[in-house]
């Protein structure tokens, strides 16, 4: 490729239904990638340069062109995934470029090389979840991955669950937080936080069985143990965060919700059904997302 050829790239969120900190430690999650994007278009460049809404995005493109071994780029930012939302922007910033850079690249190797990008980045050592999720979810599906392996199946995600995502309004860049401690935490094996750890892999084998037999009030019952999980033992959540996850689960048609992402603030995963989600915009007053699940970028057609 000529450097100085445009290129185009196109990447989605993701939400994560259940896994919580388990991903940097070998487990398996449940992400999906939802139907807000980011579209980055760039061009070779003598200087790096950025036209864009997400905050703090050089730094990404630079890592992941690091990463991808291109040189300095004119990149310029669209963006319909909020920041700050729980969304994972960043992540969907990151392969937006990767895709667009280098769309017949092996979408495993490419979250990979988002992850390192993000490590990079931020210096948060996050695991690979997030850019997995926004290079391979499928539209229709949630993603069962295996973080151990990068094995993946796809398991069917019913059109009639809605999929919310409340922000808290309380917000913290994951640096300043204590997600390498929780990480080093777990990694030295520490009873309480390898307890959250067992439980919800467990959940997450225990989801996936009740999406199979569509028992949507199994889905909620298994969010609200994960919500505890991560209140109780992996200790990620705020007062603010466990308020908010209490009165969207009274919500009439809500099946179950929890802490989604890193936490330490951020935002709440809220299943509910499709047809009564007024309800909640209603009842919470604040941004709320109603996905549907959506295409990665390195998804090829059949
Ligand atoms: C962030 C990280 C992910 C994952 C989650 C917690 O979103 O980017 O890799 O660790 O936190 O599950």
């Amino acid at each position: 490729m000529r450097s100085e050829s445009t290129w185009h790239g196109k990447a989605p969120g993701r939400v994560n239904l259940i896994g919580e900190h388990v991903d940097y430690l070998g487990g398996i999650v449940l992400p999906a990638a939802v139907d807000r994007f980011i579209e980055v278009t760039g061009h070779g460049s003598a200087n790096w340069s950025i036209a864009s809404d997400v905050e703090g995005g050089l730094a990404y493109v630079r890592a992941v062109c690091e990463e991808l071994e291109v040189g300095p780029q004119a990149v310029q930012v669209a963006s319909q995934v909020p920041p700050n939302a729980g969304l994972s922007s960043s992540a969907a910033l990151l392969v937006a470029v990767a895709a667009g850079l280098r769309p017949g690249m092996d979408g495993r190797k490419a979250a990979l090389a988002c992850q390192r990008a993000e490590q990079k980045a931020t210096g948060v050592q996050v695991g690979v979840m997030d850019q997995f999720a926004s290079a391979l979810g499928r539209r229709g599906d949630a993603l069962l991955l295996d973080c151990a392996t990068l094995e993946y199946e796809l398991v069917p995600f019913p059109d009639e669950v809605a999929i919310a995502v409340i922000d808290s309004g309380e917000h913290r860049a994951l640096a300043a937080t204590p997600y390498n401690q929780r990480r080093r935490e777990a990694e030295a094996g520490d009873p309480k936080r390898m307890r959250h750890v067992h439980s919800e892999i467990a959940r997450v084998r225990a989801f996936v069985a009740a999406l199979r037999k569509r028992d949507f009030n199994r889905l909620g019952e298994l969010l609200k143990e994960s919500h505890a999980s991560l209140r109780d033992d992996f200790e990620v959540s705020t007062p603010n965060v466990d308020a908010l996850v209490e009165q969207v689960s009274s919500i009439g048609g809500c099946y179950g919700a929890r802490i989604m992402g890193a936490g330490f603030g951020g935002s709440v995963l809220a299943l509910l059904d499709r047809t009564r989600t007024q309800n909640l915009v209603a009842v919470v007053g604040r941004a709320v997302q109603i996905c549907s699940t959506a295409d990665g970028a390195f998804v090829r057609e059949a």
